[in-house]
């Protein structure tokens, strides 16, 4: 069956998607902004500039009338989205993507379904900011309750003084999270279809450096059965009261109360990127599969899988032409802090994995990242 899918967006995730849907005979079209970068995506399929004061009914015919629509980011026009949804499917609907674009929002929904998040404050004066500490103690996560990622418009506050580098306006509400200690950061991802199937990858393993995910391991090592049930009974809870449809990722922090959720993703995400090489259907696949509504994949492991993010600065691809490593730059061009590309491994056993990732760093990094 031939489906037309078009995605709100044209980065690295567009670009993996439509690979994968391509692969199931699909095609593409990308939605981006004026001026927007396309270099990810060009020859995947057509590109539809948005331009300001264009209507849902204009969208969907320069679009060519897609069969589904679907997001490779939070930052979407919301109102725009449910709009659309009298032309055709819009998967995940607009109602998943309103919730994960403000951190207010989205623990106030979670914490609404007994899933524990951090505890947090909305800042409001300048007097409730300094006193912060009192309640909160240290260190602080202040960030941006909209249009925040990978660690910009975020500050980690670890004694009163810091706090002179926050400065409140009207425009960007700020909230501040108390520090949840943490043994390590835990990320769940699940595809739902559209008649409510759903699959499960296996937990996974994260470790960021300047607020950024530099590596994965999945599965995640030394995982107890509680942690990977607690995962799912989340992940069922969300999808199931929002109708969520495609893959949807959740950022938890594994604790000794169990998990803290951090973060939801309402599409595909970076710690899922081993799934490519190392699950008989990757998340890309599953997205595809989910939004179609055609039988879903399995997660099945090939083995034990994981990646590290290629920032900044490209690798030499032949120091990676290794057996079980996989080099995938995305097409950028060189940036400080920017995701070019990431290495994926693949091997029988978390050692081997462990070892061949400790390796990816050292060529990448030469040091400046410590190893696993
Ligand atoms: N409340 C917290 N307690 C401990 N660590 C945190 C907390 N909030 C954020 N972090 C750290 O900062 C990283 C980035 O924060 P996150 O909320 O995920 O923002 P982003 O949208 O930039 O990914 C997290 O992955 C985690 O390492
Ligand atoms: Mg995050």
């Amino acid at each position: 069956m031939s489906m037309h899918i078009a995605i709100f967006g044209g980065g690295q995730l567009a670009q993996m998607t439509a690979q994968a849907g391509i692969s199931l005979g699909f095609t593409f079209s990308f939605i981006v902004g004026e001026g927007e970068d396309t270099c990810c995506v060009d020859g995947l399929g057509n590109i539809v500039v948005f331009r300001q004061g264009m209507d849902a009914e204009a969208l969907f015919n320069a679009l060519k009338k897609p069969d589904v629509i679907t997001v490779e980011k939070e930052m979407v026009d919301t109102t725009l989205m449910a709009a659309l949804q009298q032309y055709t499917r819009v998967s995940p609907n607009d109602q998943s993507v309103y919730l994960s674009q403000n951190r207010i929002r989205e623990k106030n929904f979670l914490r609404h379904h007994g899933i524990p998040t951090a505890e947090f404050e909305i800042i409001e004066t300048q007097e409730q900011l300094e006193s912060l500490p009192q309640r909160l103690g240290f260190p602080i996560y202040i960030k941006a309750a909209e249009s925040g990622y990978d660690g910009y418009n975020q500050w980690r506050i670890q004694k009163q003084e810091d706090l002179s580098q926050v400065l409140l306006s009207d425009d960007v509400v700020l909230i501040a999270e108390k520090h949840i200690e943490y043994s390590r950061e835990i990320s769940v991802i699940a595809a739902r279809r559209v008649d409510g199937d759903i699959v499960y990858y296996p937990l996974m393993e994260n470790r960021h450096e300047d607020g950024v995910l530099i590596s994965t391991i999945a599965p995640a090592p030394q995982t107890v059965k509680i942690l990977e049930e607690g995962a799912i009974a989340y992940m069922e809870t969300i999808m199931s009261s929002i109708d969520y449809v495609g893959i949807l990722t959740i950022e938890c922090f594994d604790t000794e109360q169990g998990l803290v959720v951090n973060e939801l993703a309402p599409r595909v995400h970076n710690s899922g990127h081993w799934s490519i090489e190392a699950c008989e259907t990757s998340q890309f696949e599953n997205h595809c599969r989910a939004i179609a509504n055609i039988a879903l994949g399995p997660t099945t492991t090939k083995g034990v899988g994981g990646i590290v993010n290629m920032l900044g600065k490209h690798g030499r691809p032949e120091d990676f032409a290794q057996e079980g490593m996989f080099y995938h730059a995305y097409g950028k061009e060189e940036r400080p802090r920017r995701k070019l590309g990431h290495i994926a491994v693949l091997a029988d056993n978390h050692m081997d994995v462990i070892d061949k990732l400790n390796k990816v760093l050292v060529f990448l990094y030469k040091g400046r990242y410590k190893t696993l």
